[in-house]
């Protein structure tokens, strides 16, 4: 099925229709971009397709809430489907190419394989969410074989993941190369995410103290702070400052997110923690 709307933008939902219409920019000599997406996009998805768009001649987005990526008391049902505006956004965005497959075309009966990054998957937002990083290596996967393009992009946002990928398109030879965004950030520092939506308008006052905390904390370790001090006092100024309970602050390695004790280059700050019903997770460099 392809149906265009106002623009220029065409959305597929099946495979077929995706790689003929590839193909054909191929038979023309045309770059390719893919910004793979959940939807219920915002300023951060759109920062994605505007560096993608400087990047290659042609971009295909991606809009799939992926099932294999929520564990079973986890948000699938409740994440955010908002595609007529998505579809509006990416239009208006000159993106080229909408790829929005539904759940079967994805997973057909019978769909028996997985892809897993051992190691850098199963800890941070891996030991909090088990399974999460085998259902997005494994989506990922599938998208970067379907449009087989130049570039793909992803941010930084989701920093953990960002490396997941990197790894996996090393591992598995995919011709590739895996562009990280930084995080676009709201004016009082709140990382955008589709999951802000379900803050109430008291927890998104308070959800800010995210960024000021890690940010403070980064300051601290890289003015010559003890780690374990620096993210101890990080844990607790986000208790205090209204988060339910903190899964994690850490000080990471920026490539391959080893544990530190001491500060090396790169080094990254990660931290999950929850505001009411909704869990965000934010990162600095130090
Ligand atoms: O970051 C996301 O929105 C998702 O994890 C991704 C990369 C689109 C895979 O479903």
């Amino acid at each position: 099925m392809a149906s265009t709307y106002a623009g220029a933008l065409v959305a597929v939902r099946d495979v077929e229709s995706l790689r003929r219409r590839i193909q054909a920019w191929r038979r023309e000599g045309r770059s390719v971009a893919l910004v793979p997406t959940m939807g219920a996009l915002h300023k951060g998805h759109m920062t994605l397709m505007d560096r993608a768009q400087k990047m290659a001649d042609r971009v295909v987005a991606t809009i799939f809430v992926n099932p294999k990526q929520f564990g079973p008391k986890e948000d699938f049902t409740a994440y955010p489907r908002r595609e007529h505006d998505d579809f509006e956004m990416l239009n208006t965005g000159g993106v080229h190419l909408l790829f929005a497959p539904d759940v079967a075309a994805m997973y057909p009966n019978g769909f028996a394989t997985g892809v897993s990054v051992a190691g850098i998957s199963e800890q941070l937002d891996g030991a909090h969410r088990p399974g999460h990083f085998d259902g997005v290596a494994t989506v990922v996967t599938k998208l970067l074989l379907q449009v087989l393009p130049d570039i793909a992009l992803f941010g930084e946002k989701d920093y953990q993941q960002l490396m997941v990928i990197r790894r996996l398109v090393s591992d598995l030879n995919i011709p590739v190369d895996i562009i990280g965004v930084p995080t676009v950030r709201e004016t009082d520092g709140l990382a955008m995410s589709s999951r802000n939506a379900y803050l109430t308008p008291e927890e998104r006052a308070q959800a800010p103290a995210l960024y000021k905390i890690i940010t403070t904390a980064a300051a601290a370790i890289a003015a010559g702070g003890d780690i374990a001090q620096a993210t101890m006092a990080a844990r607790a100024d986000l208790l205090a400052a209204g988060f339910a309970s903190v899964d994690y602050v850490e000080v990471r390695h920026g490539e391959t997110l080893a544990p530190l004790t001491v500060r090396v280059t790169p080094a990254r700050l990660l931290a999950a923690a929850h505001m009411g019903r909704t869990r965000l997770i934010d990162n600095v460099a130090i």
